[in-house]
């Protein structure tokens, strides 16, 4: 079959895009027949005299969609628009995924109702006291003049121009981001952000590489996608390269600044050759840099999106750490093609981030109150890091050893006791204390149970901090007063 859409090179819809509407409305007309072969993305690209990247994309979008399908070594085949039409109405009997591993012994969930925990070292904290209440009220106020009423209603599906702009720049700044303002999609939580990744490349992923130790919510994505997930072990440089080399993946998700859970930083040689790879074998590095701001003991590293050239980077940052983790705000910087893929998409996504909060958010980061914000937070924050840290080892001796620490808002700890993790938890709770476990984080369920425990830091004052861990003493060596 020979299709001849009418490309206009001139026009201001991208090319993609025209092929993509043609070949829909022609299914749709039915002058496509169902089960139809269609021309190779190589043989339309060269009829059209055009590259082979628009014909592709176009493609991915027609299968994403469900108007074509692809068969093994065969090619591409127009659809049963019945059929389309029969498949979309049973997604949406199917609305509820799977959360597969997700365990509800969750480190997010501080224990508010519970009156006998006097120190939580929870992980999903920040610091309340020194949250700038007047200057975000005074902001969030404006966003609700008359003038500005337009705000309650729906936003971008990007996100808010004027927040990307300010992002971009912030990104730039602080963490060597190269991005325009367009290349940013704006989300209401990083896996929420990550959740409308993964359905941008789902149709491109077959196999993803993950570090052997994800977040629950990176795990509950996992399970919810069809990919072949490939563990790659984690080493005090980060992960090993070696097994990402024999295996054939499409994308590998990664925390480099400060590994989640356990806090290693990757290494700038196999940052380097990360990118390498990733480059020369044609695959996505999905880099969640959660709490990058954030690094105590020597100067920032740069993001691994600031050392790409060839767009093989996709960044995914939050506010929950830098501001407060309940405006519900994230994004995600996407290389151009997937940003192509967006926008054929878009309006099967939702914008999630409030209009008002991104508004609000945007005119406290134009006013600099964010930037001084995160200034003060740093040095706050290093002060409680570095008591965390010194006190773990004057308190314990060589009976702790930290494992993750310099970073973020967390450290990790092993507790050379006989205690396993599960009786070290309940222990440390019947003492008032609540520490929170790493092994459900692990994408294998391994048999044997880890000593090791993580515990949050930036909710906590620095005499809370101090108290949390005589109690820990006595809890788990009680003969060693
Ligand atoms: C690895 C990782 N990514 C992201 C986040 C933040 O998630 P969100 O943006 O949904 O608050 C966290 C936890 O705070 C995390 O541990």
């Amino acid at each position: 079959m020979e299709l001849t859409p009418m490309i206009d090179k001139s026009s201001f819809e991208p090319i993609y895009l025209q092929i993509y509407n043609y070949i829909q409305e022609e299914i749709i007309a039915g002058r496509i027949e169902a089960d139809s072969k269609l021309p190779s993305i190589r043989r339309l690209a060269q009829y059209l005299n055009i590259s082979r990247t628009p014909v592709a994309l176009a493609y991915d979008q027609l299968l994403a969609e469900g108007y074509i399908k692809s068969k093994p070594r065969s090619g591409y085949f127009a659809e049963n628009v019945e059929s389309i039409a029969r498949s979309n109405y049973n997604l949406k009997q199917n609305k509820v995924s799977p959360t597969g591993n997700y365990s509800p012994i969750h480190h997010f969930y501080h224990s508010y109702q519970n009156d006998a925990i006097k120190y939580d070292f929870g992980y999903g904290t920040i610091d309340l006291h020194h949250f700038p209440l007047a200057k975000w009220r005074k902001f969030m106020n404006r966003s609700l003049l008359p003038e500005n009423s337009f705000h309650l209603l729906y936003g971008d599906i990007q996100g808010e121009i004027g927040l990307r702009k300010e992002i971009a720049s912030y990104l730039h700044q602080n963490r060597g981001v190269r991005c325009s303002p367009d290349q940013i999609v704006i989300g209401a939580g990083t896996f929420h952000s990550l959740d409308l990744l993964f359905q941008l490349i789902q149709n491109r992923t077959t196999s993803i590489a993950v570090e052997s130790s994800v977040h629950v919510g990176v795990k509950a994505l996992l399970n919810k996608f069809p990919f072949q997930v490939e563990p790659l072990d984690l080493e005090l440089d980060g992960i090993n390269l070696n097994k990402l080399k024999k295996k054939e993946v499409q994308a590998i998700y990664l925390t480099p600044s400060y590994q989640f859970p356990y806090g290693m930083t990757l290494s700038i040689n196999k940052r380097i050759k990360l990118l390498k790879y990733a480059t020369e074998n044609q695959f996505y590095i999905i880099e969640n840099d959660y709490d990058g701001e954030f690094r105590y003991n020597n100067r920032p590293i740069p993001s691994l999106q600031s050392l790409d050239n060839n767009g093989r980077v996709i960044y995914l940052g939050t506010f929950s750490k830098s501001l407060t983790p309940s405006f519900r705000i994230s994004y995600l910087v996407l290389p151009t093609d997937l940003l192509c893929l967006f926008h054929l998409g878009k309006h099967s996504y939702d914008q999630h981030a409030s209009p008002i909060f991104q508004k609000t958010l945007q005119w406290f980061m134009e006013s600099g109150d964010f930037e001084r914000h995160m200034r003060k937070m740093r040095t706050l924050y290093q002060k409680k890091h570095a008591i965390i840290t010194s006190r773990f080892s004057d308190i314990f001796e060589d009976k702790i050893e930290i494992v993750g620490a310099g970073a973020g808002l967390h450290i990790v700890i092993k507790v050379k006791n006989d205690m396993d993790e599960l009786k070290l938890i309940d222990t440390a709770k019947q003492f008032g204390v609540n520490v929170y476990p790493t092994s459900i984080y692990k994408i294998e369920n391994h048999q044997e149970q880890d000593n090791i425990l993580l515990l949050g830091f930036g909710g906590l004052s620095e005499t809370a901090i101090e108290e949390g861990l005589r109690l820990l003493k006595i809890a788990w060596f009680p003969n060693n007063p």
